[in-house]
């Protein structure tokens, strides 16, 4: 059991998805529906959350997600995730999507979520996952907005638990 819970550095959860747009995954006008980012964006942090627990995982909450341009049938969308903070049976992943334009040879930033993810046994109960460790100033600053985040989404649940909207 203690070995299972080793702390393990940001690197070893860092995933990356791709996926070509196809005529199903988009509106009538040839646009990506956001329904359909949002379930890879799901998966890719799914991805991070699995790597780093070696675990089954629950989504338990995705924070705001900002659609910053549109992106089209035959565009190539990347989605990088990473683990940036592990609490106890809760970790957060941040995922970024790119888009990139083979034909062009552009690619831009679309969206970037951060999501809580909960690892659970076979029977569905709780279970701890290992610290992670951050390495570079960047993975540190993750590591810390994680914790201010965290402390948001709390008072927030408190909030709506009692009644507030
Ligand atoms: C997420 C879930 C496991 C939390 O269970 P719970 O009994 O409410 O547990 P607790 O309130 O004791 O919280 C357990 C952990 O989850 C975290 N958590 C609970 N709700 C959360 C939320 N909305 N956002 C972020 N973290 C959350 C807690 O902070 C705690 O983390 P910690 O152990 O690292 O300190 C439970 O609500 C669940 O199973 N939800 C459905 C998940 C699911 O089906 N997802 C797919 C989408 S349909």
């Amino acid at each position: 059991m203690e070995a299972e819970l080793t702390p393990r550095p940001v690197r070893d959860s860092q995933s990356e998805m791709a996926e070509i747009v196809l005529p199903n995954d988009a509106n009538p006008l040839g646009a990506l529906l956001g329904g359909r980012l949002m379930h890879w964006i799901d998966l890719a942090g799914a991805m991070a959350a699995h790597r780093h627990s070696r675990k089954h995982v629950v989504t338990a909450s995705v924070d705001h997600i900002d659609f910053l341009v549109p992106v089209r049938v035959g565009d190539l969308v990347i989605l990088r995730s990473s683990v940036n903070r592990v609490f106890h049976t809760s970790m957060e992943v941040g995922v970024k999507v790119y888009v990139e334009n083979y034909i062009a040879d552009t690619a831009q930033q679309v969206a970037s979520a951060h999501l809580t993810f909960v690892a659970i046994d076979a029977a569905g109960n709780r279970v701890p996952v290992p610290a992670v460790i951050p390495e570079s100033d960047e993975q540190r600053r993750r590591y810390d907005g994680a914790g201010r985040r965290r402390e948001i989404r709390r008072s927030e649940l408190e909030r709506r638990r009692h009644g507030g909207r």
